[in-house]
């Protein structure tokens, strides 16, 4: 290897399993062969411009496709439309208000069906609601509620207003809705009293007190009611959302709206630092999701139904709950609670029961679901089920082949679909009619995405690892951090020249496959060697015996740093420390070798589920945590270092 290479990521994994598209699946796929790459190839900015034309309903044609004054984009300029027209009032239009659009359920096993028609009737209502509080075109509306459909509705009445929502997941504190309330300045709060999790109603409306007691911008408060636990009511500023409801009325005409009009705002806290309040606008995201919603996920609207298990609180709830998917018209299931209550199978009977064909969750949710073992899918006909979608992580390729053989019955094709909160929209994916996929590979950029794997210097690579940017526009990216133009240049535009780099290290295999490698922050440099924890990890994941791993680099004074890894045992099983160590050395070499394993039932991870690699070092590093707002289970950690505390007392 020559040494300036050693610089970047080492690319020690080979996985070569491949996976045509299934001849079944390919008969009615909506994209065989590479005619959509093809076509984007050949002018990418009049592709996008067919899928805004095609996918999308507008009030005046735009001008201009796209306007690039890098790193700032403008789509579709001079265009005008209404998201909430679009996600709504054009189905029942078009004769499909009886389709049905969610199917919830929630976690005590209450449901309710929701077609077009009543989804819209609900939206104008609410949107007439807004109205009588004040809020206009331009103002923030904060939303702060369990998954239940109202979380759907209050975003799409903002929309069709013309008001930019904030959505804060509903498991952040007080303090957290009350910055992300301050730094958009938001003049209303929707919010529940409480929701169900475990069983049991957590609730909102104190947080979102104590919250507004810390703000200055909010002048009503709205309140679902879903727990049915008791709250107080400020009068004058708090609102019950059914009184609110009963006088409204249903008449509530969609506003066309500037194609570049702010749609919302939704915080990423990254590993450090002030949230980001990223910034989406109307036109070009709404042409990114509902095209990447028909073509990855493959969607035939009239049969499928579709579920991903995300929160509204995450993009991906944005992006693939609320508006891809009813842009495109698809019936889709909601829920609410955990997917263990009451029992480890409560994902898998809710596949049954709604006889659900497009599935897309995350990889912690996958390696958990690996952990609980494969008697609980067992136990329900998932033979609905036609494909399979993976996001928010990497996934190992033994978490992907399992959820290939167990979940999909080895017939669906599975899209491990890479993007972030910053761009709105899956960028590097497979189409699962036309791509040949590797487990734990993203594949390709989807057709209109340009991406590029480059070196330290910035230099573009053609095999091996090293840095994912983005080199073209795309009409869902980020149009910048709220209040803080020089924050985004810094931070996306500033570390390759011209290129927006994710901050997430990636390989390109010798067959041009892309490989995703973690977050830069968490690359581990051991004797110089820079090591991906996702190689590591899905080294781990690969031994028979293990769920889920997280490794780091912990300082060392031989190596520099030294991998330490913390491992999550599939139930039941039992395997060495020495066993797993010599696993990895034998599945990419003697470098990547843990120098310690700790075997822990949990691992700490963010409340989107991605692992905190941040606190483990710390807790390898025997430091005092830093930052754990971020954290979804605080209990984690502080057994994890009462272990690493008796180890070293050993
Ligand atoms: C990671 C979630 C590997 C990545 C939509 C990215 C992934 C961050 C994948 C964004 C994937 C997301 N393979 N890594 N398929 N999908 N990531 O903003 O590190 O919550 O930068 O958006 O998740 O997380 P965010």
């Amino acid at each position: 290897m020559a040494t300036d290479a050693s610089r970047d990521i080492d690319d020690l994994m080979a996985e070569n399993r491949k996976f045509p598209p299934p001849k079944d699946f390919v008969k009615n796929t909506l994209v065989a062969g590479t005619f959509l790459y093809d076509e984007a190839n050949e002018d990418y900015e009049s592709f996008w411009a067919r899928q805004a034309a095609e996918l999308v309903s507008w009030d005046t044609p735009w001008d201009t496709i796209c306007e690039w004054n890098l790193p700032f984009a403008k789509w579709f300029v001079g265009g005008k439309l209404n998201v909430s027209y679009n996600c709504l009032d054009r189905h029942v239009l078009a004769g499909n208000g009886d389709r049905k659009a969610i199917l919830w359920e929630g976690e005590p096993g209450d449901t309710r069906v929701l077609t077009y028609a009543e989804l819209l009737d609900e939206v104008c209502k609410f949107a007439n609601a807004l109205k009588s509080l004040g809020v206009e075109r331009g103002d923030r509306v904060n939303i702060y509620l369990p998954m239940i459909p109202e979380a759907a509705v209050a975003m799409l009445a903002c929309a069709r207003i013309g008001a930019a929502h904030s959505v804060v997941f509903g498991g952040f504190s007080a303090q957290a809705l009350a910055d992300r309330i301050n730094d958009a300045s938001a003049k209303v709060l929707i919010t529940a009293d409480g929701g169900y999790r475990r069983g049991e109603v957590f609730p909102l409306k104190p947080q979102a007190d104590e919250a507004v007691a810390n703000t200055t911008s909010i002048e009503h408060v709205v309140v679902v009611k879903r727990g049915g636990n008791a709250v107080s009511m400020t009068p004058g500023r708090d609102h019950w959302y059914h009184d609110l409801m009963s006088g409204a009325s249903n008449d509530c005409p969609a506003e066309p709206m500037d194609s570049e009009q702010l749609l919302f705002l939704l915080y990423t806290s990254g590993t450090t630092g002030k949230p980001k309040g990223i910034m989406h606008t109307t036109g070009g995201y709404l042409t990114h999701v509902t095209y990447t919603h028909k073509y990855v996920f493959d969607l035939h609207p009239e049969k499928d139904v579709y579920w991903c298990t995300a929160d509204v609180g995450w993009v991906t709830g944005h992006s693939y709950i609320v508006y891809g998917p009813l842009a495109n018209g698809a019936t889709q299931v909601m829920y609410e609670g955990v997917p263990n209550f009451p029992a480890n199978d409560r994902i898998w009977s809710i596949v049954e029961k709604y006889k659900v064909s497009i599935f897309y969750t995350a990889p912690t949710a996958i390696r958990t679901y690996m952990k609980w073992g494969i008697e609980e899918p067992a136990k329900h006909d998932l033979s609905s089920l036609r494909l399979l979608g993976s996001v928010g992580e990497p996934i190992n390729p033994e978490a992907w082949i399992w959820y290939q053989e167990n979940i999909g019955g080895g017939r669906c094709p599975i899209v491990d679909t890479w993007w972030q909160t910053e761009t709105g929209g899956i960028m590097i994916s497979p189409l699962p009619g036309a791509t040949t996929t590797k487990p734990g590979s993203a594949t390709f950029p989807i057709p209109g995405v340009h991406a590029e794997v480059v070196n330290d210097a910035g230099e573009p690579i053609t095999h091996g690892g090293g840095y994912l940017t983005l080199t073209h526009p795309w009409p869902g990216m980020l149009r910048g951090i709220w209040g803080d133009p020089q924050r985004y240049k810094d931070t996306y535009w500033s570390t390759y020249e011209g290129k927006y780099f994710a901050g997430d290290g990636a390989k390109l295999d010798a067959d041009g496959y892309l490989w995703l490698l973690g977050r830069v922050d968490d690359v581990m440099n051991v004797s110089g060697h820079r090591i991906s924890t996702t190689e590591v990890e899905s080294a781990l994941v690969s031994h028979p015996s293990v769920a889920e791993a997280a490794v780091v680099g912990a300082k060392d004074d031989q190596t520099g740093q030294a991998i330490i890894a913390y491992v999550t045992l599939r139930g039941g099983a039992t395997v060495d420390e020495t066993d797993l160590r010599n696993h990895v050395a034998k599945e990419i070499g003697a470098i990547a070798k843990p120098k310690a394993v700790y075997f822990t039932p949990d691992l700490p991870k963010t409340r989107s589920g991605k692992i905190m690699r941040r606190l483990l070092r710390d807790v390898a590093e025997g430091r005092n945590l830093g930052d754990t707002t971020t954290l979804a289970d605080q209990s984690v950690v502080a057994e994890l270092q009462a272990r690493a505390a008796d180890h070293s007392e050993d």
